[in-house]
């Protein structure tokens, strides 16, 4: 019998804490799912008051996401940018707009896209109208107790609307005897950590050349753990590399912690009738 494979879409990375890593997250999964296996990826900046990707990715237009949900055709605030479809939002709007249209004005554009990656604001009320949007969330966190603590919040709503946290990322590792470790992270937050991402000088030379890390460093450690995480939303196994990948199921005996993200490789293709 014939299967229809239902996949996940419209994925928001979230956090109510600045700094964490959202849109640095959307950007370079965006990148990754685009050029790395050959997904048509929509990325929209849903940062209504402080947008950011424009800046990341070197767009200056006029026409952006606030023009589209003024009434202007979203169509016209798609710009190409690396093998992705970007719609940044403006620095600067000149007037108020309903950012709760969100929802209808990707809805259209759903066909034509594998995924369309929400980046977002660590405001609160802001966040609502993405959380409605996604059909999945991805909580962005560093390891500490603050940011953690701070960045749980965003579940709140996402509980409230019935959006399901599909995991957390945990992002900017850089003390590890000093920070929560992936199970104390799982326990706290109860959802499954599904990419562990090292804190990477090399992120500053993607700021400086306004193109993604995974575009001028593809064998950086922060783009290649982007990449696993990007094959476990495609349903894709995971490359593995080498001899040492052998000795895997190992590395956790020798205190190396691996993400399991087997459970939302499997999640993502939800087979229907
Ligand atoms: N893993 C990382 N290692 C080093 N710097 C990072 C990392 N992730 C993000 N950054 C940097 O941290 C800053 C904030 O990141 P950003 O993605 O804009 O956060 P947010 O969107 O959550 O406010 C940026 O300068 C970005 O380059
Ligand atoms: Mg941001």
């Amino acid at each position: 019998m014939l299967k229809e494979v239902k996949m996940s879409k419209v994925i928001a990375f979230v956090s109510i804490k600045g700094g964490v890593g959202k849109t640095t997250l959307a950007v370079e999964t965006a990148h990754a799912l685009a050029n790395e296996f050959n997904k048509r990826v929509l990325l929209v900046d849903a940062n209504f008051s402080a947008p950011n990707i424009g800046l990341y990715l070197d767009l200056t237009n006029d026409v952006t996401l606030h023009e589209a949900l003024d009434g202007t055709f979203l169509h016209n605030a798609i710009y190409e940018a690396h093998g992705i479809d970007v719609v940044p939002a403006k620095l600067y709007p000149e007037k108020e707009v309903d950012i709760f249209r969100l929802k209808k004005i990707i809805s259209k554009f759903k066909p034509r896209y594998d995924f369309i990656i929400l980046d977002s604001s660590p405001n609160y009320e802001e966040l609502k109208p993405v959380i409605a949007a996604a059909d999945k969330i991805f909580l962005v966190t560093s390891p500490d107790h603050v940011t953690l603590v701070t960045s749980l919040k965003a579940a709140d709503i996402a509980k409230k609307q019935k959006t399901p946290v599909e995991g957390v990322i945990v992002n900017r590792i850089r003390s590890p005897r000093h920070e929560y470790n992936l199970n104390e992270i799982e326990k706290i937050s109860s959802t499954p950590v599904v990419a562990k991402i090292p804190d990477n000088k090399s992120l500053a030379r993607s700021l400086y050349e306004k193109k993604p890390l995974g575009a001028i460093d593809p064998s950086n450690k922060v783009s290649k753990e982007i990449k696993k995480f990007a094959s476990a939303i495609c349903g894709l196994p995971e490359k593995q590399g080498g001899i040492f990948s052998k000795l895997l199921p190992f590395k956790n005996l020798l205190g190396k912690e691996v993400v399991n993200r087997e459970l939302l490789r499997q999640k993502f293709y939800e087979s229907v009738l």
